[in-house]
C-alpha cells in the first residue's frame, strides 16, 4: 500500500494543498501548530472515513469557509485508487475511485494505515475507553461487520440511555437489550479473535524489544469471554435494570470492555512505569502493522504524530527499523537524526490564518 498523493481544500488550516509523497519515508517538519498533525489528519480519514482526533467533521472546515474536501491518491497492489471525503452542508459524501459510498462503512479496508502519536502512547495508563479505541480504530479498519455491528450497538446503547434519562419503567427496556445481547456477543467474538492474533505479535516485538527480558501478554479484558455471551450479556443487563434506573444509564455491556496488558506477570495499567508504558504501546503499534500486513497481504501506511521525541535512542531506533521498509510519514520539529536515512522533506509554515507547506 503505497500514497503517491494528498489534495486539500479548505481542510483544517489549509486553503489549498497538494503533496506528492516518496515510495519510503516523508518527513513533515516545521514548528508547532504550523499545520503538520493536519496532514496526517486528513489522511488517517481516508482510512477510516472521519477524523482521528474525535471531532465533529465541521470542526475540519477551515475556519470561514463552508465546506472541506480531501482527495488521496494511492495504489494497491500497484493499481492506482483515489479515496475523496468531501464536506458541505449538504453532510459528508465519500467516493472511492470516484463512485460515491453509500455508508461509510464501505470504505473500510480499501486504504490501510496505523496512526502513532503521543496521545496514544499514553493508552495504557489512560482509560478502559482510550484501549477500546486502539482496538476498535484497527478491527474496523477491516473488518466490515464488526464496523456496522458497534455502530448498530452504539446508537442502540445511546437510545436505551436516553430512554433511562427520560425516566423510564425497567420493563420497556427488554426491546434495546435484546438487540444489545446480538450485537454485543458479535463484538465480543470478534475483539477476540482480534486480540488472540496481535498479542503474539505484540509478545514478539516487545521481547526483541527488551533482549528477552520482558514478557508482554495483552488480553481482553471482558465479562462476556464465555460459551454463550449473548445470554451472558442479556443477563447481566436484566440484573442490572435497578441500578441502572437508578444511575440513569446502562451499567453493563460490551461498552466497558478492557484490555488488560502485564509485562512479567504485572498489571501495567496500574503498575507500570512510564518507560515500561511507552515500551509496551510501542510493541502493540508495531503489532497493529504486523497485524494488517498479515490481513490484508500489504504494509499499511505508518503515520507517525510528533512521536519519535517521546520514545528512547533505542525504541526510537526500533521503529525506524520496522518501518523502513514501508511508507512512512513523520512529523517532527526536529529533522537532524534523519539526515543518514534517505527521504524526502516537507516544511510546513504557518502565516497568520493558513498553513503552507513544500518540498524541500
Ligand atoms: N478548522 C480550522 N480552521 C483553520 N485553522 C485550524 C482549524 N483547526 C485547526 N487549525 C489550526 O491548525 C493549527 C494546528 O495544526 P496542527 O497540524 O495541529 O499543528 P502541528 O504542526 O503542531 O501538528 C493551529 O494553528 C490551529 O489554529
Ligand atoms: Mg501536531
Amino acid at each position: 500500500m503505497e500514497i503517491k498523493e494528498i489534495t486539500l481544500k479548505n481542510f483544517r488550516s489549509y486553503e489549498n494543498c497538494f503533496l506528492k509523497f516518496d515510495k519510503g519515508l516523508n518527513i513533515i517538519s516545521g514548528k508547532n501548530a504550523s499545520g503538520k498533525t493536519n496532514i496526517l489528519e486528513a489522511v488517517f480519514m481516508c482510512a477510516i472515513g472521519k477524523s482521528v482526533r474525535a471531532v465533529r467533521d465541521k470542526e475540519l472546515i477551515k475556519w470561514g469557509k463552508d465546506g472541506f474536501s480531501v482527495k488521496l491518491i494511492a495504489s494497491k497492489r500497484n493499481i492506482e485508487h483515489t479515496v475523496e471525503i468531501k464536506y458541505s452542508q449538504e453532510g459528508k459524501k465519500i467516493l472511492v475511485d470516484g463512485i460515491p459510498l453509500l455508508r461509510t462503512g464501505e470504505l473500510i479496508g480499501f486504504f490501510n494505515a496505523v496512526y502513532f502519536s503521543p496521545d496514544e502512547i499514553a493508552v495504557i495508563k489512560r482509560s478502559p475507553q482510550e484501549r477500546r479505541r486502539f482496538m476498535d480504530i484497527c478491527l474496523c479498519q477491516q473488518n466490515k461487520n464488526y464496523f456496522y455491528s458497534l455502530t448498530k450497538y452504539n446508537k442502540i446503547l445511546a437510545q436505551r440511555n436516553k430512554q433511562l434519562k427520560e425516566g423510564c419503567s425497567g420493563e420497556s427496556l427488554y426491546i434495546w437489550d435484546v438487540q444489545l445481547a446480538k450485537e454485543g456477543s458479535f463484538i465480543v467474538k470478534e475483539r477476540k479473535n482480534f486480540i488472540d492474533a496481535v498479542k503474539i505479535f505484540a509478545k514478539e516485538k516487545h521481547s526483541a524489544l527488551s533482549a528477552d527480558t520482558e514478557n508482554l501478554e495483552i488480553e481482553l479484558d471482558s465479562p462476556y469471554l464465555c460459551e454463550k455471551p449473548e445470554e451472558e450479556i442479556l443477563k447481566r443487563l436484566n440484573e442490572s435494570i435497578q441500578k441502572d434506573l437508578i444511575f440513569k444509564y446502562t451499567t453493563e455491556g460490551i461498552q466497558k470492555d478492557d484490555i488488560s496488558i502485564k509485562i512479567n506477570g504485572i498489571d501495567l495499567r496500574k503498575y507500570g512505569s512510564q518507560g515500561q508504558q511507552r515500551g509496551a504501546t510501542l510493541s502493540l503499534k508495531l503489532a497493529e502493522i504486523e497485524y494488517l500486513k498479515s490481513q490484508t497481504g500489504e504494509s499499511p501506511v505508518v503515520l507517525l504524530d510528533d512521536v519519535l521525541s517521546e520514545l528512547d535512542d533505542e525504541r526510537k531506533r526500533a521503529l525506524l527499523n520496522e518501518t523502513s521498509k514501508i511508507q512512512c510519514i513523520i512529523s517532527c520539529t526536529e529533522f537532524e537524526e534523519f539526515k543518514d536515512i534517505p527521504h524526502k522533506l516537507f516544511l510546513a509554515e504557518k502565516t497568520e490564518n493558513s498553513s503552507n507547506i513544500k518540498p524541500i
